[in-house]
């Protein structure tokens, strides 16, 4: 029987993984601070310590800290600890077992034209810590030979990150997003969790993963919403006024250095712009994205 370590488990999309790795016959050691849905917890700080490996076939590297922190705030510093330290001391422990390591589209340059993204993209100029420390932490990674997974915006039942953020925005019926809609690449949990156990085969390097077809966005999020139950309408700021809010608060965030800004200029960036990943390497290896949004809001609706 294959064992796979799989580190984040107790978290939104390393909890898909390590439960599709169980339901495939695998046995799973969730290696993490947490217990995972399955398998044998295997504790582990990835921001102290370096993690006990042994026994496993694959390691699929779900583990970060995520969010969107205040320059210079101790969020900041513990992000660093944990997707490039962390990352450090995994590949260490892994030493030449296969990896699959979950990094993200944000670690794109936020260019201008990003209509069609390949892997080739630039990977720089990033508008945030989290974008920075998962291109150093993935930089290890494809140095250390690892199969590199960006997905962008996972979503999915029980996505404790974008909807309820979503959902806090809307305010009497409304909910104000930045500029008119573009188009935009979205990952559903269980794509990315198939790519992660699928793509320990592939040649080591970098793999845009997404749904099939890229969406609208104010089509998309006025979908989500009303399978949330939630009645809103949507309503556009112009961009440069949605630039000088997030950059504002941004400043005034710096006086609270523990909470996260409301507006950030990574959140204008993400939402104003088409981003749609080009993901014809990952086909290419026989990958096929399964899910899309229709799914998930058929999940929704029959809850
Ligand atoms: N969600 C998205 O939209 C999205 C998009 C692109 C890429 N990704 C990538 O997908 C991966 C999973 O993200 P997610 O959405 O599932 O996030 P999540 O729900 O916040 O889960 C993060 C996981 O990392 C673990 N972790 C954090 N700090 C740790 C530490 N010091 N030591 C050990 N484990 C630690 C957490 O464990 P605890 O339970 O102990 O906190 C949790 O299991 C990340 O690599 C992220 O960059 C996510």
């Amino acid at each position: 029987m294959t064992t796979i370590a799989v580190t984040g488990a107790s978290g939104f999309c390393g909890s898909r993984v390590a439960t599709a790795a169980a339901a495939r016959g695998a046995a799973v050691h969730c290696v993490g601070r947490r217990p995972g849905p399955v398998g044998r917890h295997i504790p582990w700080d990835a921001a102290r310590e370096v993690p006990d490996l042994s026994g496993a076939d694959l390691v699929v590297h779900c583990a970060a800290a995520v969010g969107d922190p205040v320059p210079g705030s101790p969020a900041e510093a513990a992000m660093h600890a944990v997707n490039v330290d962390g990352t450090a001391r995994l590949l260490e422990a892994a030493a030449g077992r296969p990896v699959v390591w979950v990094s993200s589209a944000s670690v794109y340059a936020p260019a201008a034209e990003r209509s069609r993204i390949t892997e080739d993209h630039p990977v720089r100029g990033h508008l945030n810590a989290y974008g920075r420390t998962k291109a150093a932490g993935e930089s290890l990674a494809l140095a250390a030979g690892a199969v590199v997974l960006r997905p962008r915006a996972v979503y999915g039942v029980g996505d404790p990150h974008l909807v309820p953020r979503l959902l806090s925005r809307v305010r009497r019926g409304l909910l104000m997003l930045p500029g008119p809609s573009v188009r935009l690449s979205l990952t559903a949990v269980e794509n990315l969790a198939d790519a992660c156990l699928t793509a320990a085969d592939w040649p080591p390097g970098a793999y845009n993963i997404a749904d099939p077809t890229p969406y609208e966005r104010d089509e998309a999020i006025g979908a989500v919403l009303r399978a949330h139950g939630v009645r809103a309408r949507i309503g556009h700021v112009p961009l440069p006024v949605a630039r000088i809010v997030a950059a504002t608060a941004q400043t005034l965030a710096r006086l609270r250095p523990h909470a996260e800004p409301p507006l950030t200029r990574y959140a204008v960036d993400q939402l104003a712009h088409s981003v749609v990943l080009d993901v014809s390497r990952a086909v290419s290896q026989g990958w096929a994205a399964g899910h899309t949004l229709k799914d998930y809001e058929t999940a929704l609706l029959s809850r």
